[in-house]
Formats: C-alpha cells, sequence, structure tokens
C-alpha cells in the first residue's frame, strides 16, 4: 500500500482546519497535497467533505460559472461576492482566493487594498497572484502586510495572450530559465506555495525538489508537491473547453441535463406535482373567499 494515501486519508478524516506549516510538512513528508477550485457554497461544501486539503476560488470562476471567455474580465467584487459563498461551505481546507487580472499589477498598495479584501471581507486565508520575478517585489509586499500567497507561474492564464497563446511554458532556454528565476524570485519574496501551470514534467520535478515550499502542478507532471484541477473540468460540467491535462471523474452535465428534460416534461405532462407535492387545509376558507 502507498504510505503517502494512508497518510491522506488520516488527514482528511480529521476536522482540524488546514495550516500552511501542514502544507509544508506534508512537502517534507512526500504527502501529496490535493488542491481543487470550488465557486459557491454547495460546491465548496463537497470538495471540503471529501477531504480536500486547500479550496481555491480561482479566477477561472470568468469561465466556467460567469461564462467570459478568458479570465480577463472578472473583477474583484465577483471575486469578492463567489470567495463569500465559497467561505460559508469550508471549514476544513486551507482557503485562497485568486486575485484577478489587474487587481494587483498597477501599484502595490492597490495590490495591498484588494488582497485585503479577501482577506477581511471574504475570509479567505490567502490570494493567489500570476507571474514570476516581476512580481515578486508586490509578493513581498503583501506578505510583510500579513498576507499568505500563492505563486503561480508557467503558463498564466490572464496574460496568455502576451505569452503567444494557452501553451507549455519552460521548453527553451529562456523561456525555462524564467520558470527557474521566477519561482526563486517567488520564495525569497515568501510565498507560501508555488503553482505551476503547463511545465514540462522534467522541470517541474527539479524545480520541486529546489525550492523550500509546496509546488502544486497543474499540467505539470506527477512530481509536484500537490495536484490542482478545475471542479467543474473533473465532474465534467464545462464541456466548451477541456484540457488534455484534466482527467474526468465524472460526466454530470449529460445527467443533468436528462434530469432537467425529464422535469419539464412531466410539468407538461402534468404528471408533476403529484397531490403529494402540494399541501392540504383551506377548503373552509373558499366559500368566504370566492362563495363556493
Ligand atoms: O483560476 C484557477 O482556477 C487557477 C487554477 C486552475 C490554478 O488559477
Amino acid at each position: 500500500m502507498n504510505p503517502s494515501s494512508t497518510e491522506s486519508g488520516r488527514d482528511a478524516a480529521s476536522s482540524r482546519p488546514v495550516t500552511i506549516m501542514d502544507l509544508k510538512h506534508m512537502k517534507v513528508q512526500g504527502r501529496k497535497i490535493t488542491v481543487l477550485t470550488a465557486y459557491d457554497y454547495p460546491m465548496a461544501r463537497m470538495v471540503d467533505q471529501a477531504g480536500i486539503d486547500v479550496v481555491l476560488v480561482g479566477d477561472s470562476l470568468g469561465m466556467v460559472v460567469l461564462g467570459y471567455d478568458s479570465t480577463v474580465p472578472v473583477t474583484m467584487d465577483e471575486m469578492i461576492h463567489h470567495c463569500k459563498a465559497v467561505r460559508r461551505g469550508v471549514r476544513r481546507a486551507f482557503l485562497v482566493g485568486d486575485m484577478p487580472y489587474l487587481s494587483y499589477q498597477v501599484t502595490e498598495e492597490e495590490a495591498v487594498r484588494n488582497a485585503g479584501r479577501f482577506i477581511k471581507e471574504a475570509g479567505c486565508q490567502g490570494v493567489k497572484l500570476e507571474g514570476g520575478a516581476e512580481t515578486a517585489p508586490t509578493v513581498e509586499r503583501l506578505v510583510h502586510a500579513g498576507i499568505p500567497v500563492m505563486g503561480h507561474i508557467g503558463l498564466t492564464p490572464q496574460t496568455a495572450t502576451a505569452l503567444g497563446g494557452y501553451k507549455v511554458q519552460g521548453r527553451d532556454m529562456e523561456s525555462a530559465r524564467r520558470l527557474v528565476d521566477g519561482a526563486r524570485a517567488l520564495v525569497s519574496a515568501g510565498v507560501f506555495a508555488l503553482v505551476m501551470e503547463c511545465v514540462p514534467t522534467v522541470l517541474a520535478r527539479a524545480i520541486t525538489e529546489t525550492v523550500s515550499v509546496p509546488t502544486i502542478g497543474i499540467g505539470a507532471g506527477p512530481h509536484c508537491d500537490g495536484q490542482v484541477l478545475v471542479v467543474n473540468d473533473i465532474l465534467g460540467l464545462f464541456d466548451r473547453f477541456v484540457p488534455s491535462f484534466v482527467q474526468r471523474y465524472a460526466t454530470l452535465a449529460p445527467q443533468i441535463m436528462e434530469a432537467l428534460a425529464r422535469y419539464a416534461e412531466e410539468v407538461r405532462m402534468q404528471a408533476f406535482p403529484r397531490p403529494d407535492h402540494g399541501f392540504g387545509g383551506g377548503e373552509d376558507l373558499l366559500e368566504a373567499l370566492f362563495g363556493h
């Protein structure tokens, strides 16, 4: 039996809230960290109760829940609204809110103010922001303000256009060096964990082995300290675009559509509601109200 899965199972059963220190210990002990996104209260409850270690309210919200074509249009207010809902559903997992595009790039003051909203208004325990070495000064400022920060390097969807589209990063020397330098700069700036998205497996492994904080991979192979995916993708709830690195654990969209169609059919056929879906009483009032 794999000892790491036994350890994870024990943690999942415990209801003690996950801390940054727990995540660090998991890296040291070689126990994989599980991360999933959630965007609303019911899904947050299920993800938390399934024993996931970190819940991320990702700005993927924009695409899988709000119907935008990319994450770029997502606003601070939209993120805060959804983080508050997720907060109400999460008891055990460590909760991270994703800072949307241009909420942390304009000035460091604005970054602190916006990150602070995730903590103060929405009850998140940390924030995530995208970018490598160029974001390190901002990360440092947030960390000094007492805000735990998760970094995100590799494919950074908010700036995918500048990267030449949604594609694997770090395949040539210049891009690989940018990744390694970015990882080091972010760790020095004080990130508590580092997401690596669409990074070649060997590079993700080498970075994981050299940095002191947990790495969380998405399309970065099996050697990262943890894995993150978008919950709507793994449940088969979002089919407009499914990245190749996604593993589907359910295909719920067709089941949901079948249930909705059955409901509509039963209403039209007057098979729903049945008498037992209604409430008795009121017969004695009809005479006075309607004269019959
Ligand atoms: O927005 C998001 O959901 C993310 C994760 C998939 C890493 O950034």
